[in-house]
């Protein structure tokens, strides 16, 4: 297990049937994980936090990002979760040792499960990635240092411009396709990647755009969601000894935010691609 947690993965996950998730995210793009992780551990009770009111992550510093993400993680033990999740690429980027650091229960992040999928993916010993990502997150290198752990080399590429449109709605239309036209030229020019790993949460909303787009400029690399390669890795931890696949077993999640309750209802039903319910507005501070 991901984590530094003082009780065996095996013992804990065999005391727990019915879990509490906790689902950390900036925002709203956390919701993609959330939306792969509710079929897969149907048993389990999930807490989604977004610190809406302090979005974008991807563009602060470490220290910044760390002191919003250690709050949020704190807010979601403190509310009985066991079990977390950081579905944010930059705060597992920048902020995951000190979450461990702040937090009793076991923590995964979403580098180590989409660098995993990639290594699966990739037959080459020494395969090529090409990470699309915030810029705080390609200017950690955490991508890179988790690829090249498993053999892989990895070129990081910063997008932006992506978060702001897929959270316009503007996940089919023709300016986000010639913004990912023109990113990805750029950064086929860098590199022959055998596998696209989508190092953002908002990204999985527009892979089918994303793989259109390295078609047509002549690429045969596999998209890799890591929302989903998280949602299997947290899958494997917590299923053991849970009645995670019981026939008729409904998941429930419970949304905190922490800015306008209202924006986060309707682009979360987006991002969840179902309805969303009631919105707790949360304050935990500037
Ligand atoms: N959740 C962030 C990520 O996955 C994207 C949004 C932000 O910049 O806060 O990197």
């Amino acid at each position: 297990m991901n984590s530094a947690s003082p009780m065996t993965d095996a013992a804990w996950a065999a005391s727990k049937r019915n879990p509490v998730v906790g689902v950390f995210d900036s925002g709203f793009g956390g919701l993609t994980v959330l939306r792969a992780l509710l079929p897969r551990i149907a048993s389990a009770n999930y807490i989604y936090l977004g610190d809406t009111a302090r979005l974008p992550y991807g563009a602060k510093s470490q220290a910044t990002i760390a002191r919003y993400a250690v709050e949020s993680a704190r807010f979601l033990e403190e509310r009985g979760c066991e079990y977390l999740v950081i579905a944010c690429n930059t705060a597992t980027a920048l902020a995951l040792e000190d979450i461990r650091r702040a937090v009793k229960v076991p923590v995964l992040g979403v580098i180590e499960p989409g660098v995993q999928a990639a290594r699966r993916t990739i037959a080459e010993a020494d395969g090529e990635v090409l990470v699309l990502a915030t810029t705080a997150t390609v200017q950690s290198h955490a991508y890179r240092e988790a690829c090249a752990a498993v053999g892989l080399r990895a070129t990081e590429v910063a997008c932006p411009l992506l978060v702001p449109l897929v959270e316009e709605g503007w996940t089919d239309h023709a300016v986000t396709r010639e913004v990912l036209r023109i990113y990805l030229s750029e950064a086929l020019r860098k590199c022959d990647p055998q596998a696209v790993l989508l190092g953002c949460t908002h990204y999985p909303l527009i892979a089918g755009a994303i793989e259109q787009t390295l078609r047509d400029l002549g690429s045969a690399a596999v998209v890799i969601d890591s929302a989903e390669a998280t949602a299997e890795a947290a899958e494997a931890e917590l299923a053991t000894g849970m009645e995670a696949h019981a026939p008729g077993a409904e998941a429930k999640f419970e949304c905190f935010a922490t800015d306008s309750v209202e924006k986060f209802e309707r682009l979360g039903s987006l991002f969840l691609r179902r309805s969303i319910g009631q919105v707790h507005l949360l304050d935990i501070g500037g």
